[in-house]
């Protein structure tokens, strides 16, 4: 559907943020006309030689008029303003909160591409294929300086920060290829880092998915790079050093030595590989050795899936 003056809308919080956008301006453009509107025939019907009346109004009449003026120029704004907040602030907590059966894709941004791997280990680059009608969630990270995500036909952009990992999450409603651009200044090649989101039928999709199987999913290439940076030896089931046992720990609490909680999600995985003085488990010495710059951005998600599959409640991604 092709909104006036707007990108085309293909996702289903689109037309949302299309119907605020219109609210907004056409509250500020209706204000911003009449008060125009009033200058120019004030301007006119009491200008300097004009014989409009002018009559003085008796110091009550002055001060109840100026009274409910101040009422109505502060009251009627302030409701606008809590609309348009109430309004906005229902389609931002939607938009920040992803249904728990989203299909998940992790984004890794670098200068200057985007590099996108589905948890079957199917990998792209500058190109993400999804299924139309079904919600994808995206967990990016950057490999180097702050890029955003950006798809003008979902109206969604969220900035994608190294250190950490940031979300964002849509339904497609129509098939078709949509651009996909950096919007936040990364350097020399900023403007050509870019490219397009891929919206399948469902059943396309699920073709796409088996004819871009890669050699393995996401979990299998986790585990060998569990046991290839030495992982397992501590971690392993028969590991003979004192660590803490991963099976079933991804979204569970941990307890740390500082007497805190910290739920075991993606964040705490990639801190504990990076920066594993942080939050130390309790009850845990301290002997967990740094792989900041040893592992690649990708190469943590893998590891992250890897621990995810050992959630005994959970399946294991195939
Ligand atoms: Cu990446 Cu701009």
């Amino acid at each position: 559907m092709m909104a006036a003056g707007l990108p085309e809308s293909a996702s289903t919080i689109a037309p949302r943020v299309d119907h605020l956008f219109y609210a907004v301006a056409g509250v500020t453009s209706a204000v911003g006309i009449a008060i125009f509107a009033l200058i120019i025939i004030f301007g006119i019907r009491y200008r300097a030689e004009s014989k409009a009346p002018r009559p003085e109004p008796s110091p009550e009449t002055q001060a109840r008029t100026r009274r409910n003026i101040e009422i109505v120029w502060t009251v009627t704004p302030l409701l606008l303003f809590l609309t348009a907040f109430a309004w906005a602030a229902r389609i931002y907590v939607e938009r920040a909160s992803a249904p728990p059966d989203a299909m998940e894709v992790f984004v890794v941004a670098k200068q200057w591409m985007w590099k996108l791997q589905h948890p079957g280990g199917q990998r792209e680059i500058d190109e993400l294929h999804v299924p139309r009608g079904r919600a994808v969630k995206l967990v990016m990270t950057s490999q180097d300086v702050i890029h955003s995500f950006y798809v003008p036909a979902f109206r969604l952009k969220q900035d994608v920060l190294p250190g950490r990992y940031t979300e964002m999450w849509f339904v497609a409603t129509t098939a078709g290829r949509f651009h996909l651009f950096c919007a936040e200044y990364c350097g020399t090649d900023h403007a050509h880092m870019g490219g397009d989101v891929v919206v399948m039928e469902p059943a396309a999709f699920d073709q796409w998915l088996n004819e871009h199987r890669g050699a393995a999913d996401m979990a299998t290439r986790g585990e060998m790079l569990f046991r290839q940076y030495g992982c397992s030896g501590c971690h392993g089931q028969n590991a003979t050093v004192h660590a803490p046992n991963l099976a079933g720990i991804f979204g569970k609490p941990v307890p740390l030595s500082d007497g805190t909680t910290v739920i075991a999600d993606e964040r705490y995985i990639r801190d504990s590989i990076l920066l594993p003085r942080k939050e130390v488990a309790a009850g845990y010495p301290p002997i967990m050795p740094s792989f900041a710059g040893q592992i690649e951005e990708d190469d943590i998600l893998d590891l992250i899936a890897y621990v995810k599959s050992l959630a005994p409640t959970q399946e294991r991604p195939r």
